[in-house]
């Protein structure tokens, strides 16, 4: 029964929970912006189910104190989201609204929790380990034995606004900046980047109370607080740029700030575009727009992309329902949704992507393989190389099998990053797993894609 007096207290306790919440809000907290964000908009912010009665965008939809408005008491920490418990609820904070159910009226219509059911995917399972707000994390929060991947290591639910990536074609050298999912991020960006080497030391890009947006500038810059040695510590190796640390795939993680260096010969642009910086290796930097799918074709060059554009279920293509963000999908590498590399997927008997898998238009492999949705590499009128061309009847050896034609990764680095020879040519004294079959010892690029010949370079059997 409900007497006079609970209502009172409840309703004192109301007063003070949230009073509470909002003065050390507005003092700690790095909600600024946050009636503009997506999840503090009153005509389409958070709302419970079961507190109606609040309106939409209020804080208490994802805290309350000790589960005292729409929890169950006296439960001091679960269920319901808390204020100081939802470090440790984690993942499932967001879940209430973004999972399975939707907790949220009206409900939401993606699914972020199912893509964390894949295999490949963030280990946002994990727990215990991401103990501080994300903007306030250091280096050693983020290394071993603390290494971790929550939701708020990547969104900031205060400040974040609804919209993801596309193509920006109009100003294409901006296409590795920051959504507004990711804005009020923290990220770190090397102090100088080097020629196939890992930056040690970070400038580190945060968020503050007095400036809530601020943060990482670029999408990589978030991916590499984790992905590079400000989050790997001693478990990389400086000198080869690998770490002790096997992920989902089942290979040692490497240093992503050294494989996308604009200093290296060859690079995907996620950092810069091909031709902003000099550096080693023959000009020109960028492909033939015939080597490219639109829209990359429009401006080779003078482009960058995002690390989300390769890794995620869908990338700045995706329409509809479909879900963009590394999140998790059923291919190795969290690749995009039914892309492989190196290796095909297990339905068309496994083993590497060749040549002869393209020419012969085998295992579907302009859905399949990873390469074939940004570069057409061959169509009615042929290769759009001459080295594709002149090799796709040669064999080679792969990790132990013989292929009656040329692996991509006889050539190609296995991890297609960047490399320190032109247009991501491997070398076979790279070690795992950067090399798998290497067979290259030297590599000269050539002024355009049909004019190499057999001195562009040197193989092992030294058959050139
Ligand atoms: C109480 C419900 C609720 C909780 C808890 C919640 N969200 Fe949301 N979120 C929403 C609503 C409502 C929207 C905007 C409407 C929509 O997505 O349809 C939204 C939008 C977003 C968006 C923008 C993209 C999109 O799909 O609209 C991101 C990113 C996001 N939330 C991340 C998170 C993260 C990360 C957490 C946990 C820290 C979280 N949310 C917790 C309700 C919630
Ligand atoms: C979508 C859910 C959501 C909403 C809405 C929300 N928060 Fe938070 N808040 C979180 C999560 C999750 C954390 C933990 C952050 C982390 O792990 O980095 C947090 C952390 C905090 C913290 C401690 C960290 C810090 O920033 O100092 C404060 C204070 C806070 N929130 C206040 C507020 C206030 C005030 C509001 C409303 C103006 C609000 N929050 C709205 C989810 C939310
Ligand atoms: C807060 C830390 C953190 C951040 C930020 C982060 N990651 Fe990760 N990432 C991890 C962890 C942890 C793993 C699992 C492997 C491990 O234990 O280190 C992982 C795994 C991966 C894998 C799967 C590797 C495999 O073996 O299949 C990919 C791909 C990946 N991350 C890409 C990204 C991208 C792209 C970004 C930026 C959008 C990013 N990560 C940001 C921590 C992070
Ligand atoms: C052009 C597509 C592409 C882009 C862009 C890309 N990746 Fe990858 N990435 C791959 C592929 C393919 C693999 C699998 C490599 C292998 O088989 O070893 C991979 C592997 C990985 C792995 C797991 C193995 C490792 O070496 O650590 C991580 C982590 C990763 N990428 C993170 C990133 C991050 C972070 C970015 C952006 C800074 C990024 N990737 C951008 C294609 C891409
Ligand atoms: C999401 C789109 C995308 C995917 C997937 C992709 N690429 Fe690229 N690739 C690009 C873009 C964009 C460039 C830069 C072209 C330019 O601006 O000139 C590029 C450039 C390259 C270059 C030239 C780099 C240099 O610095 O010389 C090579 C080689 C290359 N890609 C090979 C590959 C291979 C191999 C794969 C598959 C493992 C692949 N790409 C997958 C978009 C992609
Ligand atoms: C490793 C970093 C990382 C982690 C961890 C992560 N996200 Fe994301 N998320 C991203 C990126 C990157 C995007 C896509 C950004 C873009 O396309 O501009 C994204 C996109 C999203 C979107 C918008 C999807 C769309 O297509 O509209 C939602 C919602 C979202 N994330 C929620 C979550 C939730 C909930 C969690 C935890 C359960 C989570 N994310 C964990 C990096 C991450
Ligand atoms: C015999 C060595 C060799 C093999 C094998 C090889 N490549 Fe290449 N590839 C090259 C060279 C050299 C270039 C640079 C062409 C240029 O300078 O424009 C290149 C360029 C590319 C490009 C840039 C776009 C284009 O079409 O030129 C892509 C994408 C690519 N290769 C993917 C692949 C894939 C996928 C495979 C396997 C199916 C493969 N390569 C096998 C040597 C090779």
């Amino acid at each position: 029964m409900v007497t006079k007096k609970m209502k009172v207290y409840y309703r004192f306790f109301l007063f003070i929970a949230i009073t509470g919440i909002f003065f050390y809000g507005i003092k700690t907290t790095i909600s600024g912006p946050y009636l503009q964000s997506i999840h503090g908009s009153p005509t389409s912010g958070v709302q419970r189910n079961n507190l109606t009665q609040f309106s939409k965008g209020n804080c208490v939809h994802c805290h309350e104190m000790h589960a005292s408005i729409g929890g169950s008491e006296p439960t001091p920490v679960k269920p319901g989201p808390s204020l100081f418990t939802l470090l440790a609820d984690e993942e499932n904070a967001c879940y209430y609204c973004h999972g399975s159910t939707s907790n949220n009226n009206p409900p939401l219509s993606k699914n972020i929790q199912a893509q964390f059911q894949n295999t490949y995917r963030h280990p946002v399972e994990r727990s215990g380990l991401h103990k501080k707000p994300a903007y306030l994390e250091t280096a050693t929060d983020l290394q071993p034995p603390y290494r971790h991947s929550e939701c708020t290591d990547c969104h900031n639910p205060h400040v974040l606004l609804q919209t993801t990536h596309t193509y920006n074609s109009t100003s294409p050298a901006s296409n590795n900046l920051v959504s507004g999912v990711l804005m009020g991020v923290f990220g770190v960006e090397p102090q100088g980047w080097l020629y196939w080497g890992s930056p040690t030391t970070f400038y580190e890009l945060r968020p503050s109370p007095s400036n809530p947006t601020g943060g990482a500038s670029k999408e990589y810059q978030i991916c590499l607080k984790c992905h590079s040695y400000y989050g790997f510590g001693s478990s990389l190796n400086t000198s080869t740029g690998v770490t002790t640390i096997t992920g989902p795939s089942g290979i040692y993680l490497t240093d992503q700030a050294r494989e996308f260096s604009p200093q290296n010969y060859s690079f995907h642009p996620v950092v810069q575009p091909l031709n902003t910086t000099p550096r080693g290796g023959s000009t020109p930097y960028a492909l033939t727009a015939g080597q490219l799918n639109s829209p990359w074709s429009v401006n080779p060059g003078s482009q960058t992309m995002y690390c989300s554009d390769c890794h995620g279920a869908y990338a700045w293509d995706a329409t509809g329902t479909q879900i963009k963000g590394p999140h998790g999908t059923s291919n190795p590498f969290i690749l995009i949704e039914g892309r492989y590399w190196p290796s095909k997927p297990s339905n068309c008997g496994g083993g590497y992507w060749t040549l002869s898998d393209i020419r012969n238009n085998q295992c579907s492999w302009q859905i399949n393989l990873l390469c074939a949705k940004c570069h057409p590499l061959y169509s009615g009128t042929g290769w759009k190389n001459k080295v594709h061309n002149i090799h796709v009847g040669k064999s080679a050896t792969c990790n132990g099998t013989s292929y009656t034609s040329v692996p991509c990764i006889t050539c190609h680095i296995a991890i297609p990053h960047g490399s320190k020879n032109s247009r991501l040519i491997g070398n076979s004294s790279d070690p795992s797993p950067y090399n798998i079959c290497s067979a290259i010892t030297r590599f000269t690029k050539a002024f355009g894609p049909f004019n190499y010949s057999k001195y562009s370079c040197s193989t092992l059997s030294g058959c050139h």
